[in-house]
């Protein structure tokens, strides 16, 4: 089976701070989306990277053989994912293609993470992702009062932080968003919940905190500073 990355990058950036998407605010010298698909470019068992732009975006183009640029973005996250697996299976994915879905605004990751994963999952029936084992203590807060207090201190042995990549075959990710479409995608927040509505359990593969996902101002000079120290 064949590998493809598919990188949802259809977001407008509310929350980042500055002017435009954050996809294209530009970290250690490059916007952020061209560090986050040179690192799966970087990996040789990736036949070719997707990549979801909003329709009407002129501002990416592919800058190597193996990517495709389609502008089918969609309303939320898991709409731009249903289209662009769509997209993927125009371009030739079959059914038991591998899929490995990861958010533009994760520009960290790196090919071994990407390698790490792929290994994990390669033999699974259905798929996993990456994720971390929580570091933080855990809190429950009381209903909706202000300001909010501890209801309760939560176990936290079991709770994970998913990332992405989350790598499923093709056809059980096309199943299972396919399932949430009529809802418009609500309360699909990452590939693994519309697949474990199927009633699977995808594989949790450790991954690393450097791989979080820019989102506010100051994640960006965070980013800036691991990007510039290739070792860290
Ligand atoms: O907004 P959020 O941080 O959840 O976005 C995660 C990823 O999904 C980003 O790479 C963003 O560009 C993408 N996205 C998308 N289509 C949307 C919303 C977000 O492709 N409608």
């Amino acid at each position: 089976q064949r590998l493809y990355a598919l990188i949802p990058a259809a977001g407008v950036g509310s929350r980042s701070g500055a002017q435009g998407p954050k996809q294209y605010q530009r970290v250690a010298g490059r916007r952020v989306i061209d560090h986050t698909v040179a690192a799966f470019l970087a990996v040789p068992a990736i036949a070719g990277v997707g990549v979801v732009v909003a329709p009407g975006d002129t501002q990416y183009h592919a800058a190597d053989e193996r990517i495709r640029v389609w502008h089918v973005g969609g309303e939320t996250r898991a709409h731009s994912v249903f289209n662009g697996l769509l997209a993927l299976s125009g371009a030739g994915a079959r059914a038991q293609d591998w899929v490995l879905v990861h958010d533009a605004a994760r520009c960290l990751i790196r090919p071994a993470d990407i390698e790490r994963l792929i290994d994990a999952c390669r033999d699974e029936p259905v798929g996993g992702l990456l994720a971390l084992p929580l570091p933080d203590t855990l809190k429950q807060a009381t209903g909706q009062q202000a300001p909010p207090r501890v209801q309760a201190t939560v176990e936290r042995g079991d709770k994970w932080l998913a990332q992405t990549p989350q790598m499923f075959r093709w056809q059980v990710l096309y199943q299972a968003l396919a399932a949430r479409q009529a809802s418009g995608f609500q309360g699909v927040t990452d590939e693994s919940s519309a697949v474990e509505a199927l009633g699977e359990r995808p594989l949790l593969v450790v991954g690393s905190s450097r791989n979080f996902k820019v989102t506010y101002p100051e994640d960006f000079a965070m980013a800036q500073a691991l990007l510039m120290h290739a070792d860290a």
